[in-house]
């Protein structure tokens, strides 16, 4: 499926958060920090909130507006400027389900049934799951595809998930005798942020649903509950700070928060261990924990007070909305006309 002419449009990102629990550090530094950077870089971008995707595990009604404003609150604190950039709710473009359908008759079951997150949730009680759960991942072909989106800032978590879109897109191509209708969009996980890891055990990832509070620095927590939350983390009996990349590859605890540190001043593990190789985590912490404060109180203080004002964030949602709505609806004209269906 890869010798098809290349996609010529424009490139255009996309990327989408669920409106499910609180952000955490995983899903700045694998996400929303890339969405900022790539708008500072003059990239055209959409970031949607996936309240679709929210559903496919039960969600309590009366509250999931308000998640979504949120999240809507934290893409608009963390620097995305609704002016600029595409901030919208999922379920207010119809182009999303629409597509999805379509895409439900090109993906093959077999791949579906390949996905780890959906075996991971799902586990051995796929009887009692939601089908969508299981489709959840042609959805998330849709979100991209419905904007020919040709790259997707995600955390590496995300990775398996953006290869099934671009098998569908592939796929969709070659079926409808379209080459090159669809891009095969790109996945930007590259970088120290892509993989954040629990900060109790350096083999999970930071994760919303982790029941430990410690696990994870959520985007609303204060100074106080950071500098805590950093001074409990985990580490080993290995004595300090490793000297080397080496040293450090058999250590997961230190390796995240050396990460950690990379990714928030911008710089390679390698470099932050030719700061602090050899050094105690009595140094290194507290450094790690001013840092991740400086970084983060600016953005939870902004938080704050854009969601005092909910009106601004249904503002940008409501235009954010139009936008998307103006880029996918030529798109799904087109895709209407290609998979056959008769028009007015
Ligand atoms: P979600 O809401 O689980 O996570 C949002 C983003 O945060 C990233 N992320 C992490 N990055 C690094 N370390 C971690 N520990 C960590 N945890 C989460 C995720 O990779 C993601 O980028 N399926 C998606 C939402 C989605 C989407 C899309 C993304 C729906 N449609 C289209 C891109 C394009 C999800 O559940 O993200």
């Amino acid at each position: 499926m890869t010798d098809q002419p290349t996609y010529t449009g424009p490139d255009r990102v996309f990327s989408g958060i669920q409106p499910t629990g609180n952000l955490h550090l995983g899903n700045y530094l694998g996400a929303l920090k890339k969405f900022t950077d790539l708008q500072e870089a003059g990239w055209d971008g959409l970031y949607c909130v996936v309240d679709l995707h929210a559903i496919t595990m039960p969600q309590d009604p009366a509250l999931l507006a308000d998640q979504t404003r949120q999240i809507a609150a934290a893409m608009m604190a963390c620097g995305l400027d609704p002016d600029t950039s595409v901030i919208f709710a999922q379920s207010s473009v119809q182009a999303h389900t629409e597509l999805a359908w379509i895409f439900n008759c090109v993906a093959r079951m077999g791949w579906l049934e390949k996905m780890t997150q959906f075996k991971d949730k799902g586990g051995d009680n796929s009887e009692r799951v939601s089908v969508g759960l299981f489709d959840y991942p042609v959805l998330q072909a849709a979100d991209i595809l419905a904007y020919k989106a040709t790259h997707v800032p995600v955390g590496e978590d995300q990775k398996q998930h953006l290869e099934l879109s671009r098998n569908i897109a592939a796929r969709f191509n070659q079926q409808f005798d379209a080459p090159g209708f669809f891009p095969e969009p790109e996945p930007l996980i590259k970088g120290p942020g892509a993989r954040i890891m629990s900060l109790k055990d350096g083999t999970k990832k930071m994760s919303k649903s982790d029941p430990a509070e410690n696990s994870r620095i959520n985007l609303i927590d204060d100074a106080d509950t950071i500098a805590r939350k950093i001074k409990k983390a985990k580490t080993d009996t290995l004595g300090d700070m490793p000297v080397t990349m080496e040293d450090m590859a058999a250590r997961p605890e230190v390796e995240n928060l050396v990460g950690i540190y990379a990714a928030l001043s911008s710089q390679t593990s390698a470099q932050v261990l030719n700061q602090y190789g050899g050094k105690g985590f009595g140094t290194f912490k507290p450094a790690l924990a001013d840092l991740a404060v400086a970084h983060l109180s600016p953005i939870t203080e902004q938080m704050r007070h854009l969601l005092d004002d909910p009106a601004e964030i249904d503002l940008a949602l409501r235009k954010g909305a139009e936008k998307a709505d103006a880029i996918a609806s030529p798109i799904m004209a087109e895709v209407r006309r290609t998979v056959g269906f008769w028009q007015v």
